[in-house]
């Protein structure tokens, strides 16, 4: 089954995608090691616990939402292991979301000033996105993410296995990033979720574990080529300009992830129709579309999104970056672009629905 490599100055590591992977944890763990904490969330636990049977384990519950991502419960956290006999050789197993990718993965970061994590991510986007990279962190009340550290795994198993108890509307989210992943890098991917669009949302087994495949190879080779984002990593931020600042206007209450992300990937499109030259711009935004549909936009006011540009994280120097496709497979970074065409493009996908 495939296996992509991840190297990155510190550690290199791979990245599995096998159904039944998540069974395979001893296989990556150091030859001297401690106690493992397998830090979850209780509705993952209750669904796939099983799969821990076969190692001694002890279990840390974090209680998951986008609003419980803060340091406060990293450190709850670290007190449990430290009651529970963690030492330096411990072993942190972030089991769930992305949420608990990036929070179990900043706990295993900070822990006695670090100690190894083993990525195990059970939604969709943590398996395609989250937990390959070595991003970890937590939000602060100014913002989402703002204080992290890269911390990368001793491996990443992704198996496909556990999505089956995946809500619907999670798992369209994923598939936003690996459409993403089509757009920026992967024409032959775009095509494949085009026509078979019935089969990947049927989830038929070998169609899933190929996007999955693919995602995570161009995931692994951006990441080895660009570990902190100084250049080609910015490619995977297609769509996430706008869409950070979607899901912040709606006080990332209305919109996963992910659905932001395909906002932001339409306004993305509109935008480089009159930036780049871009002529593939009405298959992107059929695909995008096809997909969904997203929550309402109903009272998301242009104005304020183009606001919230200048305050996004991404902002270098008090430039915004977008990450523009120049044709399916392949996109590029600009900056100043002229507000007024940032406003027109999202009032443009704002009214078009
Ligand atoms: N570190 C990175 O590079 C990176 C990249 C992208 C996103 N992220 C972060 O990831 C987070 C979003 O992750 P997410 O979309 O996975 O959300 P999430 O972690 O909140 O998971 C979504 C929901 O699904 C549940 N769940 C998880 N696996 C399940 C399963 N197999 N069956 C049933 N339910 C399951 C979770 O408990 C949760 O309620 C954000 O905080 C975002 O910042 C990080
Ligand atoms: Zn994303």
């Amino acid at each position: 089954m495939p296996s992509f490599r991840v190297e990155t100055p510190g550690r290199s590591y791979d990245a599995i995608v096998e159904r039944g992977a998540v069974r395979r944890i001893s296989d990556f763990l150091p030859a001297k090691h401690g106690k493992i904490f397998v830090v979850t969330t209780p509705d993952v636990w209750d669904l796939h616990r099983g799969a821990f049977a076969q190692i001694p384990h002890n279990v840390i519950f974090f209680p998951g939402g986008e609003s419980k991502k803060r340091l406060a419960e990293v450190e709850a956290m670290a007190e449990q292991m430290l009651a529970a006999g963690a030492d330096r050789s411990s072993v942190v197993v972030a089991f769930g979301g992305g949420i608990v990718n990036d929070t179990g993965g900043f706990l295993a970061a900070i822990f006695m000033r670090g100690i190894p994590v083993i990525q195990v991510p059970t939604t969709l986007l943590a398996q395609v996105d989250a937990a390959v990279g070595g991003k970890t962190g937590v939000n602060l009340v100014s913002g989402k993410n703002l204080l992290g550290s890269f911390h990368q795994p001793l491996a990443v198993l992704i198996d496909a296995d556990v999505l089956s108890t995946l809500p619907e509307r999670e798992y369209r989210a994923g598939l936003y990033e690996i459409i993403k992943c089509g757009v920026i890098r992967d024409a032959n991917l775009f095509s494949l979720l085009d026509e078979g669009i019935a089969a990947v949302l049927a989830k038929e087994p070998a169609v899933v574990e190929q996007i999955i495949a693919t995602a995570v190879r161009i995931k692994a080779e951006v990441v080895s080529a660009d570990e902190r984002e100084g250049g080609l990593r910015r490619i995977l931020n297609f769509g996430h300009t706008v869409g950070h600042a979607l899901e912040a206007e709606t006080q990332y209450s209305r919109f996963l992830h992910g659905e932001a992300v395909a906002f932001g990937m339409r306004v993305a499109t509109v935008l480089a129709e009159r930036v780049t030259d871009l002529k593939d711009a009405a298959d992107i935004d059929r695909v995008i579309v096809n997909y969904g549909p997203i929550p309402s936009l109903n009272g998301v006011r242009a104005n304020n999104l183009a606001k919230r540009l200048a305050s996004d994280k991404k902002t270098i120097q008090g430039n915004v970056h977008f990450v523009l496709p120049v044709k399916i497979g392949e996109v590029t970074v600009v900056s100043g672009i002229d507000d007024r065409v940032v406003l027109e493009s999202i009032e443009a996908v704002l009214s078009g629905g």
